[in-house]
């Protein structure tokens, strides 16, 4: 795989070619993902849900997402990392977003940054943009946005909740972003925001339509079996299981003396 940049994703909307992301929180995780051929790696503030236990993304620090970047960027070299920008990085001034953003880019080594956000956000996307950082927006289901969505629900359902996720669409572009996460909304209004858009849009829970594609690592791998998962997660391997059963079987190796065996012994 080549060195992905942001020009790079954009030209892939041109030429037709799918998009592909994935979270990753670890430098192990993030090796076998670019190993994989995945395009992007995302350092979603999703790590504060499903790497450290909170309820929602919102107690995520900058603290907390510059020391995941590093570990990623620590494990891939070619993919374009981009980083999530936590609740209350960037809501207070343009200056805060600008400075944050230096921070993923600066301490972390981030090629590219992620806000939540379509109309609202457009200032600190248009001032982070200004920096010459690439930066990818996020609209539809806005996992920051919790308590005013009353819960992880679909968006844009309604004629006019449409109009305003399309418009979000639009004003995230107007601002300078390079691409357009899509999570939670109608497949046939992915459809409508990625026939308008010039920029690529990456779709998760927004149907077959979007240029590319994005899932949390830690739901496609089954690493929480009992977790009950939304409905655009498709489960591509059951590491939860098999992570239990290694341990499981250590335990039963230790109690019954057989292991450490010779070969693992000075
Ligand atoms: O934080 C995250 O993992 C995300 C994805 C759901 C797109 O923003």
């Amino acid at each position: 795989m080549k060195n992905i940049t942001a020009p790079m994703i954009l030209e892939m909307k041109q030429s037709g070619d799918k998009i592909t992301m994935l979270t990753a929180y670890s430098s192990p995780m993030a090796r076998l993902v670019e190993e994989a051929g995945v395009q992007l790696i995302l350092v979603g503030d999703s790590v504060g849900m499903v790497e450290a236990g909170y309820e929602t993304t919102l107690p995520v620090t900058m603290d907390e997402m510059v020391y995941h970047t590093r570990s990623v960027r620590n494990g891939s070299s070619k993919a374009l990392v981009v980083a999530d920008m936590p609740f209350m990085s960037y809501q207070e001034s343009l200056s805060e977003a600008r400075r944050n953003a230096g921070r993923l880019i600066k301490e972390g080594r981030a090629g590219a940054v992620k806000i939540e956000g379509g109309l609202k956000a457009s200032g600190a996307i248009r001032a982070i943009s200004d920096m010459d950082v690439p930066i990818m927006a996020h609209i539809g289901l806005t996992p920051q946005s919790v308590h005013r969505m009353g819960g992880y629900k679909v968006q844009g359902r309604g004629k006019e909740d449409a109009e305003i996720i399309m418009e979000d669409a639009r004003a995230v572009q107007e601002a300078g972003a390079f691409a357009v996460v899509l999570e939670a909304i109608p497949a046939m209004l992915a459809r409508m925001i990625t026939q308008e858009l010039s920029i690529p849009t990456i779709g998760i829970g927004a149907g077959p339509y979007c240029d590319g594609q994005v899932l949390v690592l830690n739901d496609m791998l089954g690493l929480e079996p009992d977790k009950k998962q939304l409905k655009f997660v498709k489960q591509y391997a059951n590491i939860g299981k098999a992570v239990k059963d290694a341990a499981s079987e250590f335990k039963k190796e230790v109690e019954s003396g057989h292991f450490p065996g010779k070969e693992h012994c000075y």
